[in-house]
């Protein structure tokens, strides 16, 4: 019976299986660590152990010093703390306890007020980026958007004149640019990003959640603030880290307790920290892991370029250029990508149509939208591989493919 088929599983962008290691240390931890991290009797000290092991291993991974490591519930989290910590109103600012030294009172003021200074952000953002955005826009913020080429990389050139631009209305505080591309897997020109935003005064933001555990740490160089998630590099949702340079003194968006020096306010969960510290760990050497996949994914996009082509129309790849070694994003023309997913999924194959599919919406994918058009972006379908897919996994499921392509016969251009 159909329905009893295996899952193939190629949406490891999306998220990624716990690893076992992960489990075991979650397992470990709950048995050991229900108190409360905060609390400074015993119990609390051992509970807070594996947020500061958790600490560590991140700041290892991204090559920064752990008393400059926040976490947080997410990637998402972080990319709004990145954000926000550069725009303040100045007054607040003046009044907070804030030094710009590293570690423990390095914390500015919330940023609630009417905010100064100019943000260049790319438009292949994820969403917790372009969304933040767009809200300090609307608080007084000079955002000044960079359009990705058609190829989804973000031109250094173009990054230049945005911040020469944006430069010419107010003082451009942040540069917002991701490492990798959640859609296409593109790698973007973070290196020289860095040397523009900082020839011009500004700081660098990378968002590394797609990047950190997948490729080595060069794909972040020269970054001042890294976000991270938990659950793209095995380990469990609802936790996420922003570390920063030293000197870099972030402004809590929420506000409440002491935790995670004021800028994270909320009982911290030792389970997910103890989860986040193996799956840290773990992604030190899976860079090479990742890359050994980059056959496997050529072999896989050749298949299924072969398999439109068997079926009336071959899909265009989005994305060119240096990629993650993992991903593809194959638009269909004369089919809609949340169609195929829909029909790929009873299947038992686990894709995603784009990052706004995985929310349950039809919107087309805002990144493949601004490369290359909605059109582009609405019959489009990123397949994702990882650590554990097989060679007869991807074998299996360009089987699947073609027959859900036999079955949704593709519409005739011009009908
Ligand atoms: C590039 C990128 N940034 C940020 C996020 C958000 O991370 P989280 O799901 O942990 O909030 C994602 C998640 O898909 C992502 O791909």
């Amino acid at each position: 019976m159909r329905s009893a088929a295996r899952v193939i599983y190629l949406d490891w962008n999306a998220t990624t299986p716990p690893h076992p290691e992960v489990l075991a240390a979650m397992q470990a931890a709950a048995e050991v660590a229900w108190a409360n991290p905060a609390s400074v009797h015993g119990p609390g000290r051992r509970a807070r152990a594996f947020i500061e092991q958790a600490r560590e291993a991140v700041a290892r991974l991204v090559g920064l010093d752990a008393r400059d490591v926040t976490l947080t519930s997410g990637g998402t989290e972080a990319n709004n703390l990145a954000l926000s910590h550069a725009f303040g109103d100045e007054a607040a600012a003046a009044g907070a306890a804030g030094a710009t030294s590293a570690g423990a009172g390095a914390v500015g003021a919330p940023p609630w007020g009417r905010l100064q200074g100019a943000l260049v952000v790319s438009r292949i953002e994820h969403p917790s980026v372009t969304r933040a955005a767009e809200g300090l826009a609307r608080r007084g913020v000079e955002v000044a958007w960079v359009d990705p080429e058609p190829s989804g990389r973000v031109a250094p050139e173009a990054l230049a004149a945005a911040l020469d631009r944006a430069a010419a209305v107010a003082p451009v505080r942040l540069v917002s640019l991701q490492a990798v591309n959640h859609e296409t897997g593109v790698i973007q020109p973070v290196a020289e990003a860095a040397a523009i935003a900082h020839a011009r005064g500004a700081r660098l933001h990378v968002d590394a959640v797609q990047a950190v555990g997948r490729l080595p740490p060069e794909a972040w160089a020269g970054a001042d603030l890294v976000s991270v998630a938990a659950h793209k590099i095995r380990g469990p949702k609802g936790i996420g880290a922003l570390a920063v340079r030293p000197g870099v003194r972030l402004r809590p968006v929420l506000l409440g307790g002491a935790q995670e020096r004021g800028l994270r306010p909320g009982t911290q969960d030792p389970l997910a920290a103890a989860g986040f510290a193996a799956a840290a760990r773990r992604a030190l050497d899976a860079p090479a892991r990742y890359a050994a996949l980059a056959p496997l994914r050529d072999r896989l996009e050749a298949a299924l370029i072969e398999a439109g082509r068997a079926a009336g129309a071959a899909p265009l790849p989005n994305g060119e250029g240096a990629r993650a070694p993992h991903i593809t994003n194959l638009s269909w023309p004369g089919w809609r990508g949340d169609e195929l997913c829909a029909a790929l999924d009873l299947e038992g194959v686990a894709v995603s149509s784009g990052s706004a599919c995985s929310a349950g919406t039809a919107e087309p994918s805002p990144v493949l939208t601004a490369m290359l058009g909605p059109e582009r972006a609405a019959s489009a379908v990123r397949f994702s591989i990882g650590e554990e897919t097989t060679e007869a996994d991807v074998i299996e499921a360009v089987r699947r493919v073609a027959r859900v392509l036999a079955r949704l016969r593709p519409i005739p251009a011009g009908s």
